[in-house]
């Protein structure tokens, strides 16, 4: 990518460490520097804009009795900047406080690589959601930019310019791929907590066991594989914003207890009995039909009134057909900017061909064909008769039975947690995987769940169980297809 390249500060006593983190940042392209000592790196801080921060808590004491003192330190003085606390002493106490005093995550040493690349990717991702400003309008060169010069997107900007500055709760709504993620960007970019942290969940990327305690925490034994005590999202973004993404994927029970949390403005840890105040902004955002799901009983209406106290509706792109010109620009400049390509031409029909289609994948699927006609085109330039071929494979749904379903699926998964999305790219896979697998074995044994827990190598309460966690209903012949979004 033809960007500044991202900074990296590590601050570890520790020599031999020191050169194995460096080489490891490096390798994943970052220019990284290192200082031995916690107060020098404070001061390198004040200095140098880094865009991640990784810390040895052996080097965090900064004055603090407690230890960890630098972290709170460093996250007062720049909220925005994720500090990565690593230790060798791998005790809870040591993550737990480091997280408490504003650390955006924790590893113990030795660091694998690809941990280390994970939690270091995730970390430039929120850092650069907070920090890269969010263009408006018309290409100004970079990939954060909301293009659309559309009377319908005049109207997206104008509920942006008065919503920001308002400290209410917003839903944004529109169809998958129209910019929801970038519209939330520019809220909180806009708004009255810009210089706070902006921290995302994406509900329907993380299992359905997972979520409550991502979202509150928990307290140590608070339910099998809770050997520790954990801070939830709601905590970190105390003072800050929080941004619930796919908030039509909450269970009934996770969204009476966000009901909950919004009216009493306090959460309780899964496992906990203090309430523990939070004052978090919550910007919402859900592709889906929130009507129609209160109107059959899968979302609750009182919780869709206390989030529902602003809404930004982004339109799908067939009804801003006026901007797919500019996007087609933007997206083949920046494609061939990337690979270090020439501009790239465009037949004279191809606008008029790419206006004409129906963009069920909206912004994305356009993204998406640009991207691999650009890097089919050649020297040929794009012409219509690719297009075509390009069109029908991101229209296709992923189909999980086929290898390149399951490709795809892997892909995504991995590229969810690369994102920050998803806390793991594993829990994520098998989640999707396992439901497919039950759903196609109750299909087959036509309901019989004895058949099918044979058929499995599980238990029948085993099966059970999972059924009733995938919320599946045995006996009803379930789709075994899962569609993605169709470009994904
Ligand atoms: N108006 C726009 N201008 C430029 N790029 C856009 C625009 N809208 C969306 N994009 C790009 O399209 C892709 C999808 O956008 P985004 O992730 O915000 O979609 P979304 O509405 O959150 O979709 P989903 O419901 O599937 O999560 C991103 O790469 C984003 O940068
Ligand atoms: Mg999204």
């Amino acid at each position: 990518m033809a960007e500044t390249p991202q900074r990296l500060l590590l601050i570890d006593p520790n020599e031999a460490d020191a050169r194995s983190l460096l080489a490891l940042a490096r390798e994943a392209g970052l220019v990284a520097e290192s200082v031995a000592e916690g107060q020098a790196g404070f001061e390198r801080a004040k200095v140098e804009a880094f865009n991640a921060i990784i810390l040895d808590a052996a080097a965090a004491d900064g004055g603090d009795p407690k230890g960890l003192g630098l972290v709170a330190q460093l996250h007062a003085r720049h909220p925005r900047l994720p500090v990565i606390v690593v230790s060798g002493d791998g005790s809870s106490t040591t993550a737990i406080d480091a997280i408490k005093r504003g650390a955006f995550d924790f590893l113990a040493k030795p660091v694998g690589k690809q941990d280390f690349q994970k939690v270091l990717a995730a970390a430039l991702a929120a850092s650069r959601r907070m920090t890269k400003p969010v263009s408006i309008g018309r290409a100004s060169g970079g990939e954060d930019t909301l293009i659309g010069e559309s009377r319908a997107m005049m109207e997206v900007y104008k509920d942006l310019g008065r919503i920001s500055p308002m400290p209410v709760t917003v839903v944004l709504r529109g169809e998958t791929g129209t910019g929801k993620e970038l519209v939330a960007r520019a809220l909180y970019q806009h708004g009255h907590r810009a210089h706070m942290p902006f921290i995302a969940v994406n509900c329907a990327a993380i299992p359905e066991s997972l979520l409550e305690s991502e979202l509150f925490g928990h307290e140590k034994g608070a339910f099998t594989g809770a050997d520790t005590m954990r801070i939830g999202r709601f905590e970190q973004a105390h003072n800050a914003t929080l941004f619930l993404d796919e908030i039509g994927d909450l269970d009934l029970s996770l969204q009476s207890k966000l009901l909950r949390v919004l009216q009493e403005k306090q959460i309780q840890r899964v496992g906990g009995r203090a309430e523990i105040p939070v004052d978090v902004r919550i910007i919402a955002a859900t592709h889906r039909n929130l009507e129609s799901m209160i109107a059959d009983g899968s979302f609750r209406e009182d919780l869709f009134y206390r989030l529902n106290v602003a809404s930004i509706r982004i339109p799908p792109l067939r009804e801003r057909r006026s901007d797919i010109p500019l996007l087609v620009e933007h997206f083949a400049s920046l494609v061939a900017s990337e690979f270090g390509l020439e501009s790239v031409a465009l037949a004279h029909d191809v606008t008029e061909f790419l206006r004409q289609q129906p963009w069920p994948g909206n912004v994305r699927q356009l993204q998406n064909v640009i991207r691999k006609a650009v890097l089919k085109a050649r020297s040929y330039g794009i012409r219509v008769s690719d297009l075509r071929g390009i069109l029908e494979e991101t229209r296709q749904p992923v189909r999980i039975e086929t290898p390149h379903g399951l490709h795809e699926l892997i892909t995504d998964a991995l590229r969810r947690s690369i994102d920050g999305e998803s806390p793991g790219a594993h829990a994520l896979l098998m989640a999707r995987v396992e439901g497919d697998l039950l759903a196609e074995a109750i299909a087959l044994s036509g309901g019989n769940q004895a058949k099918a827990a044979r058929w499995l190598g599980l238990s029948r309460l085993t099966l059970r169980e999972k059924l009733r966690h995938y919320r599946l209903h045995p006996g009803e012949r379930t789709k075994s297809t899962r569609t993605a979004p169709p470009d994904s």
